[in-house]
């Protein structure tokens, strides 16, 4: 459909990635077990329009590929065999969009950390100002390696230069390129056919459409991002590392000014994936990853590892060294030291002895089976619980006991051999010898 409420995204991810030095193309690098190009796809996906999302890509392909038919099969892929600059990167989605006519949002494939905020803020600003080509640009006090925005004596747009090309002056510029465009497709198109390669890399620069929209009296405008992080690139292991803790520090600020206590920032990772509800507390070494939601007045760690696809209902307590995969966990449930707990379902008031294990996985056939433990039931310390197994309400299984079968409500399940005493049997033994 071809409307107001619809934009194409063609977002590029074709480049080597070469200073990561890894065997995996750059974009597929996570942060908070999600790869880079999935954080782009999930901000574009949840603009306020429709997005048909095309990914540029060529380094890793087959890789991409598999990770977009998996996780994004909505998105189209399309391949650049060779990596001859940016404009030449856009041109290979023209043979699926040439008869389109909306708009077209260019972005990059490893800039992470961009909102759906901001991408809707700058569609928005792109339709009201009737733009042809609306360019995203940014300040940074330090524009090292950032294409600069070159305007004229009336602070219109003129071009953009890149860092290579640029004389002494123009380095001075400190608004720079973000590499997202918004094109009034039909107009813009013929651009691609026209670029060159005449510069410093010997590249087909998507950086030219602006000058050449000028020079076609097409409306040209600059959005300018107030918040110079969200186009932070990642080119190495030390800007991963940075990008994952400014998508961190983002997502504890959201949580506190929401009700949700932390501790320790600094040793506290929650994925932004995660909801967590009001008066929850966040004990420190906490590491939350994937989608899960948390509800009020929880108190969590310290030293907890939520690994996704969790629920944890209200007033919970989730201890110590305690992991959780796949686990919805109802009100009042406490699992407060030393456990795993994998494929489960655990009912309200809840407790689950210290050093449960539950063995969801059989390394043999790779199957994972899943345990049910209705409201009420008490898991003594030390137990093993074998999936797949249902525990009836109020459930009790005795200290270092392994469930492997089901156990009825209201009754008591105990495994492990009855103790016996040996009288005198260290006397003896001393006297011996
Ligand atoms: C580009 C911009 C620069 C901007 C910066 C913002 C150009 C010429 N320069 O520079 O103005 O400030 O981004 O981060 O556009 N890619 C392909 N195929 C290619 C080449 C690149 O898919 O043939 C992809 C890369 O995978 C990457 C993106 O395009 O996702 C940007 O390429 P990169 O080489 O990082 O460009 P920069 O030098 O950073
Ligand atoms: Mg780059």
């Amino acid at each position: 459909m071809e409307n107001d409420n619809n934009i194409k995204a063609i977002i590029l991810a074709a480049g080597k990635g070469t200073r990561m030095k890894s065997a995996s193309p750059k974009v597929l690098h996570k942060i908070f077990e999600k790869p880079l190009l999935g954080w782009v796809l999930d901000s574009v996906n949840n603009m306020k329009v429709d997005v048909d999302s095309i990914v540029v890509v060529g380094h890793g392909a087959d890789e991409v590929n598999i990770f977009l038919d998996k996780e994004y099969e909505k998105s189209v892929s399309v391949l650049q065999k060779e990596q001859l600059g940016t404009g030449h990167a856009v041109a290979q989605a023209i043979p699926l969009i040439k008869d389109y006519s909306g708009n077209v949002l260019i972005l990059c494939g490893d800039t992470p950390l961009i909102t759906t905020k901001t991408l809707d803020e700058f569609l928005d600003f792109h339709n009201d100002n009737s733009s042809d080509i609306t360019l995203m640009t940014t300040i940074f006090d330090n524009p090292t390696g950032y294409g600069r925005i070159v305007r004229d004596s009336n602070n219109n747009l003129s071009e953009i230069v890149e860092q290579k090309d640029a004389t002494e002056v123009q380095k001075q510029i400190k608004e720079v390129n973000t590499g997202i465009y918004l094109l009034n497709w039909q107009k813009v198109m013929p651009a691609f056919s026209e670029l060159k390669n005449n510069n410093a890399q010997g590249e087909y620069y998507l950086t030219d459409i602006i000058k050449w929209s000028v020079n076609k009296n097409l409306k040209v405008s600059g959005y300018i991002a107030k918040d110079n992080k969200e186009i932070f690139g990642i080119n190495s292991r030390q800007n991963l590392s940075c990008a994952t803790k400014i998508m961190n520090d983002r997502k504890l600020d959201e949580l506190m000014t929401q009700g949700v206590t932390i501790v320790d920032c600094a040793s506290t990772f929650i994925s932004p994936d995660t909801v967590i509800m009001q008066d929850t507390i966040i004990y420190p070494n906490t590491y939350i990853e994937g989608k899960n939601l948390i509800k009020s007045n929880c108190k969590i760690g310290p030293m907890t590892h939520i690994r996704g696809n969790c629920e944890v209902g209200d007033f919970c307590k989730i201890g110590n060294f305690v992991e959780l995969k796949n686990a919805k966990i109802k009100n009042n449930t406490n699992v407060c030291h030393l456990s795993y707990v994998g494929d489960a379902e655990l009912g309200s008031n809840v407790n689950i002895g210290a050093g449960t294990i539950f063995a969801n996985y059989n390394s043999i056939t790779k199957e994972k089976k899943k345990s049910t433990l209705k409201d009420g039931v008490s898991i003594g310390s030390n137990s093993v619980i074998v999936a797949p197994v249902e525990l009836g309400e109020n459930a009790f299984t005795a200290a270092l006991s392994c469930i492997t079968k089901d156990v009825e409500k209201d009754s008591l399940a105990i495994t492990r051999c009855p103790q016996k005493e040996i009288k005198n049997w260290v006397k003896t033994k001393k006297e011996k010898n």
